[in-house]
This record gives C-alpha cells, sequence and structure tokens, in this order.
C-alpha cells in the first residue's frame, strides 16, 4: 500500500508523513530528501545549478538511500555517506527547487521513488507523489497551511538545527520555492483530484496524525 503525501514545504508534511508510517509500520520515503541530496552533491563538486547537462550527469550517477531509524528517525545516504544535515542547511535548501525543476532529474527521481515504494507498504512524502509518482495510491492527502504559519515553523526548525537564518529570510526562501515549485513546467506542486485536503494552520502535529490515520484506516 502506498500512502502519498503531497504539499508546499512548511505544511509540516513530513513530520506528519514520519508519524503516520511509524503509526501503520510502514517504510517513510522523504523525496525531497533526494532532490536535496543531488543539490548537495552539485554543491560540494562546484558543479553551477544553472549547468543543466552536469547536473543530469551527476543525477545519473546518484546513490542514495533512505534508511529509517529504529526511533523514527530518516538516515540519508548519498554515495554512502551519511548526508542526513547536511541536506537541511540553507545552502541546499536555497537551490534545491532549481535541481528539482529539471525534468530529466525528476524522470531520474521518480524511477527510484517508484522502486523504493513497491519494495514495502510506504508512506511517501513530496509535491508530485499523488499526482505522478504513484497516481493509484491507495490513499492521498495534500497537507497545506497558511503562509504565514508555515514560516513561522520552517523559523523555529532552522532554529532547532542551528542554522542562523532570520524569519524574513524564511519567508523569502519559502515564496520563491512556493513559486519556482508550483510554476515548473514538469509536474508542479498540485492537488491530486482525488487527495483529502487538510489545512493544518490550527492544529497540532498528533491532531494531524490522529486524523490521518483514521481516514487511512
Ligand atoms: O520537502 P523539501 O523541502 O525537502 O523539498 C525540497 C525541494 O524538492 C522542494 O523545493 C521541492 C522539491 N521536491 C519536488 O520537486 N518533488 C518532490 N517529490 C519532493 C520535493
Amino acid at each position: 500500500m502506498i500512502i502519498a503525501i503531497d504539499g508546499p514545504a512548511g505544511a509540516g508534511k513530513s513530520t506528519v508523513a514520519k508519524k503516520l508510517a511509524q503509526r501503520m509500520g510502514f517504510l517513510y520515503i522523504d523525496t525531497g530528501a533526494m532532490y536535496r541530496c543531488l543539490a548537495l552533491k552539485a554543491l560540494d563538486q562546484g558543479v553551477a545549478i544553472s549547468d543543466t547537462a552536469k547536473i543530469i550527469a551527476l543525477a545519473k550517477g546518484v546513490s542514495i538511500d533512505l534508511i529509517n531509524n529504529p526511533d523514527g528517525s530518516l538516515k540519508v545516504l548519498l554515495d554512502g555517506k551519511d548526508v542526513s544535515e547536511a541536506i537541511r542547511k540553507p545552502r541546499v535548501t536555497e537551490v534545491v527547487s532549481d535541481v528539482a525543476k529539471i525534468k530529466e532529474v525528476r524522470q531520474i527521481m521518480v524511477e527510484l521513488q517508484r522502486r523504493m515504494g513497491v519494495s514495502k507498504d510506504s508512506v511517501m512524502d513530496g509535491r508530485d507523489i499523488g499526482t505522478v509518482v504513484f497516481p493509484n495510491a491507495q490513499k492521498k492527502f495534500y497537507i497545506d497551511a497558511r503562509f504565514e504559519e508555515r514560516a513561522n515553523r520552517r523559523y523555529k526548525e532552522h532554529k532547532g538545527l542551528g542554522n542562523q537564518a532570520s524569519l524574513e529570510d524564511v519567508k523569502n526562501d519559502l515564496h520563491n520555492r512556493d513559486t519556482i515549485d508550483s510554476t515548473r513546467e514538469f509536474s508542479p506542486l498540485k492537488k491530486a483530484d482525488d487527495a483529502i485536503y487538510v489545512d493544518t494552520t490550527d492544529m497540532s502535529i498528533e491532531e494531524v496524525v490522529a486524523y490521518l490515520v483514521d481516514k487511512v484506516k
């Protein structure tokens, strides 16, 4: 079984997807982490994000493993190296949408995601899971929240990780990524027609998880 969770950055998708996966005993697959891995690889190798041909070449040779730790956290391995923290840094966040908008990159990632998803019952979160990656997913959710609330959540997350970004920086980045993610030519962020829309603005994480579990069961 596949549970697809899509929505914009900062809506709480990954937090609730992770918890939902734990409750259900499913694998948690964070597809954003995969695009982040590729962005990190490009930055570390000094490849310009605008150099589409080189980014595609990197995508073809990349090895990404997502490991579910027993405590519910996710370990992300890029070419065998633990990059769980490195992929959350602002320098990666700033460029990842530009990497994710490249058509060939998406084709490669979608292929990997499909392979991961059929290996085991999974909760998969991203932007195009219910529309493109698994259009036949048994359950689909679109997790949203008001912009101000999403910015506040991301800001707190950054602080928790020790990142220096100001609230203004976070808002600018979020706005920028919302625009790129939802207006790009190939599989833009969009609610699948059959996805359940959840506005989490005034909901706690536990309330959202309980709601999702109830809908799945
Ligand atoms: O969810 P996130 O912030 O970790 O996602 C990082 C970026 O990757 C985000 O800007 C959009 C992109 N993304 C995507 O295009 N498709 C997905 N399935 C997941 C993420």
